[in-house]
Parts: structure tokens; sequence; C-alpha cells
């Protein structure tokens, strides 16, 4: 798939096949991730594989949107190795460079016939509890993936784009 077929036919999977996502794609997704740029190359995502269930299911606890996937990839960012915003002191880069990071590798399982959606629907403190991260470990997205189930599709607000024109402008 070339690059904007795959950008433009990617949507929220919300629904998964009973399947596991192969280990060999899963590093593709994780080394695409691994690629994503961060700013001065910090690099301070940390991610957390879900396979097991034990570890689905407490995320399951405090997550309502983890809609019985195999694989929950926890994206977090570590606060000591964030970029800090010299020229506009007090704010820092992690949760921009693991937006990034989530993006790559989304579009990477997309690539690979995977599905995932991106979910914030939590709260930081409770994910951080049920999986004992550190202080110093910033929860910025919950990846739920794998396989789509045969009926998966798209909610209408998916093709509810606003126009270029309502969101671009020359200056
Ligand atoms: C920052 C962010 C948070 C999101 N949180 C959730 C969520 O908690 N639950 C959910 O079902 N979808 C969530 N989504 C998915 C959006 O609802 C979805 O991307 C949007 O409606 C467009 O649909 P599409 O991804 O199918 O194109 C989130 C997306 C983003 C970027």
């Amino acid at each position: 798939m070339d690059f904007f077929e795959l950008a433009k036919s990617r949507y929220s999977v919300r629904s998964f096949k009973d399947m596991p996502i192969e280990e060999e794609k899963l590093q593709m997704i994780l080394e695409a991730g691994r690629f994503a740029p961060t700013a001065k190359n910090c690099q301070p995502q940390r991610i957390y594989v879900a396979k097991s269930e034990e570890s689905r299911k407490k995320l399951a606890s405090v997550c309502s949107c983890t809609f019985d996937a195999p694989l929950i990839l926890v994206v977090c960012y570590d606060r000591e190795r964030e970029c800090k915003r010299s020229l506009t002191p007090g704010t820092q880069t992690g949760e921009m460079d693991t937006s990034i990071v989530c993006t790559h590798m989304m579009l990477q399982a997309w690539d690979l016939g995977i599905g995932s959606c991106w979910v914030g629907y939590y709260n930081d403190d409770e994910v951080a509890a049920v999986l004992g991260l550190p202080e110093h470990i910033r929860v910025a997205a919950l990846l739920p993936m794998g396989y789509p189930a045969d009926d998966a599709k798209p909610l209408n607000c998916h093709f509810q784009s606003r126009e270029l024109s309502d969101m671009v402008e020359e200056i």
C-alpha cells in the first residue's frame, strides 16, 4: 500500500479476532516506534507490551476501552529523558514524542493488516497503579491492537472529516 492509501484507509478498530499477533510482526511494529523522531533525539518512550491475560485484565479493570484486544501497548514516556523546551521554560516534549511513536506504530500495524485504536479514556494514576509504574514514567496512550474481527468497521465519526479549507490557511 502506498503511504497515502495506508493513512487514508486506517480507522480505529474496536473489535478483534481472538488471534495473537505474530512475534515478528510485533517486532516490526515496535521498531517503527523506535525510529520515530523525538525532540533532540531524547527518545523518552517506554512501551509496555501487555500480552498475558493477567496484564490485559489489569488494564481492562481501569479502562473500559481495551476492547478484548489480544495485545495492548501501553505507550509511556520517561520524564527523566524527555526534552525540556529551553525557550518555553516549564514545557517538555514527552507527550509530543510519544504521539509520533504511537502514530508510527499504528500505521505500521495497519500495513501488516493489524488494527488498533488510540485510547485516552483512563485515569493516568489508575493505569500507573495497576502496572506498578515508577513516578517518572508517564502514560501517554493505550493501543489495543489485533486482527480486526470480521464485522469490524469504522464508527460514523471516522467519515466526518472537516474540509481542508476549514483547517488550513495560507499566511
Ligand atoms: C488522543 C486520542 C484519544 C482517543 N481516545 C479514544 C478512546 O479513549 N476510546 C476510543 O474508542 N477511541 C479513542 N480515540 C479514537 C478516536 O475516537 C478516533 O481516532 C476518531 O474518532 C477518528 O476515527 P478513526 O480513527 O476511525 O478515523 C482517540 C484518539 C486520539 C487521537
